[in-house]
């Protein structure tokens, strides 16, 4: 039987994850799949049970699973701890490292329902579908870092290889073959030396895909565009640091942050989990959207499982309430009756039929 670890975590993450194994049981059940699901601590949850954000039995458990279910991590109450045992240093990062999940894919695609809900105007977002496909197990997240006293200073070192670089770029020109055809290879190469690097392996990875487009975009431009005219991204290749950044932009462009979905692969391995943070103002309150979760539960059923009939479902369910008008309280305009974290993922589940 296929074996999902379930990673609840901190703050909001214990009210999205239950919401996302509902659809994912309800979806299955319909099909006759039946998947294994075991849940482990991690984060400020593990911290607070075990003295460790990213116990042993958690790590060893999602390395033995074929795919994790994360929900998110972290929260001001461990904020006060040393940096390396927070959850964001002490387990989301090492997991990302000892899983190799080196690629991290954030899809946005603007549901027309949802039009008026972005902060941005309707014709500016209104034919948005790209994937940003971020490098997420190199550059400076993973580089040497540290404190000088004399003169008092701190350093991250930004290093990436040629082997990282190139697996992540290549995994953009398959991605962009099979969509419109487009790369955009994002860096700051008229500043930084790993950046000039970053594009002469991806000019080099290009001859290999002479039917995709590649363009580079300096990552400043790139903010700026996705803002002004972001239907003309299909596919965004970046680096660890700029994909952080880009993809919380991004995710405006699809209305909300409690949108964006994501996976982060290796082969056909994978950690999914929502894009959005651990929302510790909300937590515990049934406001949260668990639109996010669900729909990265269905990237786990197209990307590890390749069910692929089942994972349409699970997005055309999405699609279906929100076009019915079901709004948790970060897609709600003001005078729209708001649904609870319960009442969406019902809603969901009820639209599977
Ligand atoms: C993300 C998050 C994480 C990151 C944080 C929680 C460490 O912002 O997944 O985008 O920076 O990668
Ligand atoms: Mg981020």
């Amino acid at each position: 039987m296929p074996k999902i670890a379930v990673l609840p975590g901190d703050g909001i993450g214990q009210e999205i994850i239950p919401e996302a194994v509902k659809v994912l049981q309800a979806v299955l059940g319909k099909n006759n799949l039946k998947f294994e699901y075991q849940e482990y601590l991690i984060g400020g949850a593990a911290i607070d049970q075990t003295g460790k954000a990213l116990p042993l039995e958690t790590l060893n458990a999602c390395q033995e699973a074929d795919a994790v279910l994360l929900g998110a991590i972290g929260g001001p109450k461990w904020d006060v701890l040393p940096a390396p045992e927070r959850p964001e240093l002490g387990a989301l990062l090492p997991l990302r490292k000892e899983l190799n999940l080196y690629a991290n894919i954030r899809p946005v695609k603007m549901v027309p329902s949802l039009l008026s809900a972005s902060t941005l105007k309707e014709e500016t977002v209104k034919n948005v579908d790209l994937v940003v496909l971020r490098e997420l197990t190199g550059g400076l997240y993973f580089g040497e870092k540290g404190r000088h006293d004399h003169p008092p200073a701190a350093y991250d070192v930004l290093v990436y290889t040629e082997i990282e670089i190139r697996r992540i770029v290549e995994l953009g020109f398959q991605t962009a073959q099979e969509r419109r055809k487009k790369l955009c290879s994002v860096d700051k190469a008229n500043v930084l030396e790993s950046s000039r690097f970053w594009r002469e392996i991806a000019n080099d990875v290009a001859r290999h895909y002479p039917e995709v487009e590649l363009t580079h975009m300096y990552v400043d431009n790139a903010a700026m565009q996705m803002v002004r005219y972001p239907a003309q991204f299909d596919v965004i290749v970046t680096e660890n640091m700029f994909g952080d950044i880009l993809t919380d932009l991004a995710s405006m462009l699809g209305g909300s942050i409690g949108m964006l979905a994501s996976a982060s692969m290796n082969g056909k391995k994978g950690l999914y989990e929502p894009a959005h943070g651990s929302a510790p103002d909300i937590a515990g309150q049934n406001k949260a959207n668990p639109l996010a979760t669900i729909l990265s539960a269905a990237m786990m059923l197209r990307y590890t499982f390749e069910l692929h009939a089942e994972a349409d479902q699970i997005e055309k369910a999405v699609t279906k309430v929100l076009d019915a008008g079901y709004r948790t309280a970060d897609l709600a305009k003001p005078h729209e009756k708001i649904v609870g974290t319960r009442e969406m993922g019902d809603a969901v589940i009820a639209a599977l039929a």
